[in-house]
């Protein structure tokens, strides 16, 4: 049977975060772990709001090579980044790391909060989720690493707990105020189904989504335009549904089931926030509502045709109300529903990254090419196109180390850019650049060990979420 391609790209990403972990530590790690990205088919910046969020994992996650070491500290490398990040576990505090380093020391730090002393360790991280096209890459990053830090000491901590303990490291540590969606999608999400969260009781219900049965696909569409969450335009909008909430003398915009409540907020932003949020709630059901129904294999295309319907209702939601939408989203989803899209819509905190569009199994072809039509025509960057396909959560994949494979010299090669690795076979320390070879200087008698690159294979530990 031939392995799914969102599973090879996992298991091919584990092996290359062992690579990097052995190239640049020496010896092999005591596991590896991978988290996904998430996409987010219905309900935006509603999770802030205890509404709800029906969000699904990817197949590109982050996955991070870990090994014990002596003493208190993490050392971190990255396949996408420069140099190694070396952390104290017990001077944590927020505003003391900065950069991507930044996300595992929260984790770190919310984790000793929660009670859970962590052990110093080296980390190795190769991710294939793009940075800044709101596919929450740095969730991807949190959840691989809370994942791997409590399994590798052996620490009972839930799924749900994770997440909760993930997210504090991000509003906390590192200063996003961002709700709990992304770090729930990483750890919760099960192939072939969407993750209906209740933000409130973070109640959650598996909703089986098969797009393929019914002749679609979802397509991700990454604008290229970023934006940071830390920006303050995400957390000005939550400020602003949080003032409405108190105006209109509710707990949350959640308590809100009738778009016209909001008619009772005398000033029109406000208002508008406010209705997107309860809309966007109600967006959220009605696409449950209809995946429960079941209409059989005939009535099926009826059912995503009115998911698409809905996602164009979403996205006039987030332009006009919430006002969160971005140029190149808004093209993106003019000429996907053109080239016959069934609906399209711009995903995430907004201001950049990625639309999500539903597109019948045939047409992804069209969509492309008129969005990158587009995009030309404008002038822009030209946009990247993902296959998103409803996958696992995040979970430890098991590795064997095969030995060397055969080769001439002490060499090592990457495609990724390190700025420092070691020679593998003798551990002396040397500098590649992008896509260069590196040999071993010191040319040891251990460096003759015939040797072109890491053997680790991975296959996948099953593991449920907890
Ligand atoms: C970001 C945040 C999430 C959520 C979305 C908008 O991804 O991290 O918590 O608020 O924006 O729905």
């Amino acid at each position: 049977m031939s392995e799914p391609a969102g599973e090879r790209d996992s298991r091919v990403r584990s092996e290359k975060a062992a690579e990097l972990f052995e190239a640049w530590f020496g010896g092999g790690p005591d596991g590896v772990w991978r988290a996904p990205g998430r996409a987010n088919l219905m309900g935006e910046h509603t999770d802030y709001n205890d509404g709800f969020v029906l969000p699904f994992a990817l197949g590109q996650g982050t996955a991070a090579a870990v090994g014990r070491r002596a003493g208190r500290t993490l050392t971190l490398c990255s396949a996408q980044e420069d140099g190694e990040a070396e952390i104290a576990l017990d001077d944590l505090a927020p505003g003391r790391v900065t950069g991507w380093a930044a996300y595992p020391a929260g984790v770190a730090w919310a984790l000793a909060g929660a009670g859970y002393q962590v052990p110093g360790a080296r980390i190795a991280i190769d991710s294939d989720v793009p940075v800044g096209a709101g596919l929450s890459s740095s969730a991807a990053l949190e959840c691989a690493t809370a994942l791997a830090l409590t399994e590798l000491a052996g620490l009972p901590v839930s799924h749900p707990e994770l997440a909760a303990i993930a997210r504090r490291a991000e509003n906390e540590f590192v200063g996003v105020p961002s709700g709990i969606m992304d770090q729930s999608a990483s750890l919760l999400c099960q192939a072939g189904h969407l993750l209906l969260l209740d933000c409130r009781s973070l109640e959650t219900t598996q909703v089986p989504f098969v797009p393929a049965a019914a002749g679609a696909r979802l397509l991700l569409i990454d604008t290229r335009a970023r934006h940071e969450l830390t920006d303050g335009e995400y957390g000005q909008r939550r400020a602003e549904c949080e003032q409405a909430a108190r105006l209109l003398g509710v707990p949350s915009l959640r308590s809100l089931t009738d778009p016209a409540e909001t008619d009772q907020l005398a000033d029109p932003v406000l208002r508008r926030r406010a209705r997107h949020v309860v809309t966007d709630n109600q967006r959220v059901l009605e696409v449950v509502t209809l995946l429960d129904s079941d209409p059989g294999p005939a009535g099926l295309a009826g059912t995503y045709r009115d998911i698409g319907r809905l996602l164009i209702q979403a996205h006039h939601s987030l332009r006009e109300d919430f006002e969160i939408s971005w140029p190149e989203a808004d093209a993106t989803v003019e000429a996907a529903l053109a080239a016959g899209a069934l609906g399209a819509r711009m995903m995430g905190g907004g201001f950049g990254g990625s639309v999500l569009a539903l597109v019948p199994a045939d047409g992804c072809g069209p969509v492309r090419e008129a969005v990158t039509e587009t995009f030309g025509q404008h002038g822009w960057t030209a946009p990247d196109f993902l296959d998103a396909e409803p996958s696992d959560h995040a979970r430890r994949l098991a590795l064997q180390w095969m030995g060397f494979e055969g080769g001439t010299q002490c060499r090592y090669e990457r495609k990724s850019r390190i700025s420092r690795v070691r020679s593998p076979s003798c551990g002396t320390p040397s500098t590649v650049s992008l896509r260069s070879a590196w040999t071993c200087p010191r040319r040891r008698p251990r460096c003759s060990t015939p040797w072109t690159g890491c053997r680790w294979k991975s296959a996948p530990a099953g593991g449920s979420a907890r």
